[in-house]
């Protein structure tokens, strides 16, 4: 990387908690074609995890992943230790908070977890001084707080979103798919198949955000999903949405056995 960076090449990197998928390969694809020199990271990262939270069963393929980068085109992979990041004392690690949009939906059904996420993304960008940085709008929210901090702490980056990647069903890719039986999978399309159909009545008109919330909600559960939050929103502050907006983005967590899922749809009126 210094060789890189003494040549004047830019340098990207790809925040991952690993187990790699064509989601994440899709990040690296766009960084690839945006700067000369591209990193992934690899880190379960303990601090976004709450306590009754998957941290154990998070899987962990650090081997398939390498060959996966390597055989993509990165360049370099940094897979720091827990220790190495946050010493042996997680409690005194600083913390960054980045108000506003990290308080509703997942950082109200996980408290803590977008100050883990942003505690570990600013200490990578530290580590590996990228100009690029690649995030995925599968997390929208995660997005958003990232791009927040990066503004508020005027930090020296430059923040791009890469669309999601989805299975065949519409199933959004995630890590946490593998706790899915074949069948839950099937099940799970119905997450995509909502915002779909909510997508489709807000652009015909209808703006009666509560009530195509609660439809929602309702063809979830009707699938054998179990609603967390269901959420018409502004796509700038997640704010909730009001009939001048005219870009909404749609955000989306759902229990399906021993896995939440989450998804999002934006859009232009
Ligand atoms: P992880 O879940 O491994 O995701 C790493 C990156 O891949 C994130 O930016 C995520 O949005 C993106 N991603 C995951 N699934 C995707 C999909 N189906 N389509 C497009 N992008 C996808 O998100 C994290 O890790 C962590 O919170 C992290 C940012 C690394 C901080 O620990």
């Amino acid at each position: 990387m210094a060789q890189a960076r003494a040549a004047g090449k830019t340098v990207a990197l790809v925040p991952t908690m690993g187990n790699l998928h064509a989601g994440h390969m899709a990040l690296v694809a766009a960084a690839r074609k945006q700067a000369d020199f591209v990193i992934t990271s690899i880190f379960v990262n303990p601090l976004q995890f709450g306590p009754n939270e998957d941290l154990e069963a998070y899987p962990r393929t650090f081997d398939e992943d390498c060959k996966l980068l390597q055989s993509d085109g990165c360049d370099a992979v940094f897979a720091p230790s827990v220790e190495a990041i946050y010493g042996n004392n997680t409690e005194q690690q600083s913390r960054i908070h980045v108000p506003g949009v990290s308080d509703n939906y997942c950082g109200a059904s996980r408290p803590g977890h977008f100050d883990g996420v942003a505690t570990i993304v600013c200490k990578l960008l530290n580590l590996c001084s990228p100009d690029l940085a690649f995030f995925g709008l599968k997390d929208y929210q995660q997005f958003l707080v990232i791009q927040k901090m990066v503004r508020d702490l005027a930090m020296n980056v430059q923040i791009a979103g890469v669309e999601i990647v989805r299975e065949e069903n519409g199933l959004a890719m995630s890590s946490r798919n593998g706790y899915l039986s074949p069948e839950q999978r099937q099940q799970a399309a119905a997450i995509h198949q909502c915002l779909q159909a909510t997508a489709a009545e807000l652009r015909s008109g209808n703006r009666n955000f509560q009530a195509l919330e609660a439809s929602a909600r309702t063809l979830l559960e009707q699938a054998g999903l179990q609603a967390d939050y269901y959420a018409i929103c502004n796509a700038s502050n997640l704010q909730a949405a009001t009939p001048g907006d005219d870009r909404l983005v749609i955000l989306a967590a759902a229990y399906l056995g021993p896995s939440r899922l989450i998804d999002n749809l934006r859009l232009t009126l």
